[in-house]
């Protein structure tokens, strides 16, 4: 059988992906230098899936690395995940950002071409359609230069793939606009685990229910929002995860293209929506201050499911209650084998 190249397949959705398609009887190569994982996921998805991979230590930025790979397995489809994703740091490091999102990205297309291998899925961002004025956003909104350096990367990248199917359409590409991806795998042995002092809400919360943080910082109460703070479109990163197997089967069944879609529920919920589900889910108290708005934040936003459900068959199937436990359980499961 055919493998799929997943680049970046031991960081947080890349795992829970590729636990999907080997439970779908795919098989599959991993290509990671851990800069955000550790070796011990590749293990765990082992253990879910009772199913055994290759794997490359390496980076996806390395031509040499890339050759050896696809002059030695029969590749049909590439899933991209490997990146860099702290909004904050690209601020700070814009040029290690370009390199790796970018330049990586481009080096492994040009690979892909020299070894006739066309079928390409990108983790695209919802950050692409910037600050549009409207809260639902949908594929056929213009793509806006990033508010910050990471988010840039996300839109030259979707610019690269118009280019390159625009030249040559034998290509067959889909590009994956995901919302906010939150939760872990119901095992609880794979899931997000950020370095340091996390940026973003739910990994934040998880700090806090764990007792090595203090108490959140809400980023504002004022927002135009049914309780005033912001609001976002959740998505469980099971469900995120299935999303790439639709879209393999999609570049596997349909005429070759450029497709793209957004990977969110089609709901929004805020920041205390979030709080008190997790406190009431998992009876733990989440102490909370509200304190100012974060700078570059947006009041709301939340996807327009319609394309992937009516083109993929997406639709997501975890709720928000799901989506607490699962990081709770996850975040316990840490405490316990630390
Ligand atoms: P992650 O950091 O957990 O996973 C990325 C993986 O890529 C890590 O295992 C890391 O070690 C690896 N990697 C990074 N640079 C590499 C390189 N040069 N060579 C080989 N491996 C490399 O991130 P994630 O949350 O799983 O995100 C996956 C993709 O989805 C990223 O491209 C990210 O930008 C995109 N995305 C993520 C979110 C989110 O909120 N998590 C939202 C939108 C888009
Ligand atoms: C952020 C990134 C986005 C990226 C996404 C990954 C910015 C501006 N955007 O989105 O590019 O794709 O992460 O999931 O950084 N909040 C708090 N307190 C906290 C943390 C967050 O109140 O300690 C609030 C935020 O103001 C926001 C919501 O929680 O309303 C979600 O924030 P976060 O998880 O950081 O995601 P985004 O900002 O939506």
């Amino acid at each position: 059988m055919k493998k799929i190249l997943v680049t970046g397949g031991a960081g947080y959705i890349g795992s829970h992906t590729c636990v999907e398609l080997l439970n779908a009887g795919r098989e599959i190569i991993i290509i990671d230098n851990f800069s955000n994982s550790k070796p011990k996921t590749l293990d765990n998805i082992k253990k879910i899936t009772n199913k055994d991979f290759k794997f490359y230590e390496g980076d996806y930025t390395n031509r040499e690395t890339l050759e050896e790979i696809f002059k030695n397995n029969d590749i049909d489809a590439v899933i991209n995940f490997a990146g860099y994703k702290a909004v904050g740091e690209s601020v700070q490091k814009p040029l290690e950002y370009y390199i790796n999102n970018v330049t990586g990205a481009l080096t492994l297309l040009d690979v892909m071409k020299k070894y006739n291998v066309k079928k390409f899925i990108f983790s695209s961002s919802a950050t692409i359609y910037g600050n549009p004025g409207t809260t639902k956003y949908v594929e056929s909104m213009e793509i806006k230069r990033g508010t910050s350096p990471y988010g840039t990367t996300k839109s030259m990248i979707e610019i690269i793939l118009d280019d390159l199917y625009k030249s040559d359409n034998t290509w067959n590409i889909v590009s994956l606009r995901y919302f906010n991806p939150v939760g872990a795998h119901s095992s609880g042995i794979i899931g997000e685990e950020p370095q340091g002092i996390p940026n973003n809400l739910m990994p934040y919360i998880q700090k806090v229910a764990s007792g090595s943080l203090s108490e959140l910082s809400v980023f504002g109460d004022d927002y135009d929002t049914p309780d005033g703070t912001g609001v976002r479109d959740y998505i469980h990163v099971v469900d995120l995860a299935k999303g790439h197997l639709l879209a393999l089967n999609k570049l596997d069944t349909s005429d070759n293209g450029l497709y793209i879609y957004n990977l969110g529920t089609g709901t929004g919920y805020s920041v205390l929506d979030i709080v008190k589900t997790f406190e009431k889910v998992n009876n733990i108290k989440i102490p909370y201050k509200i304190v100012e708005r974060r700078p570059g934040d947006l009041a709301c936003y939340y996807a327009d499911p319609t394309k992937a459900r009516e083109e993929l068959g997406f639709k997501t199937e975890k709720t928000l209650e799901d989506i607490c436990r699962d990081s709770w359980n996850y975040q316990k499961n840490i405490l316990n084998s630390d």
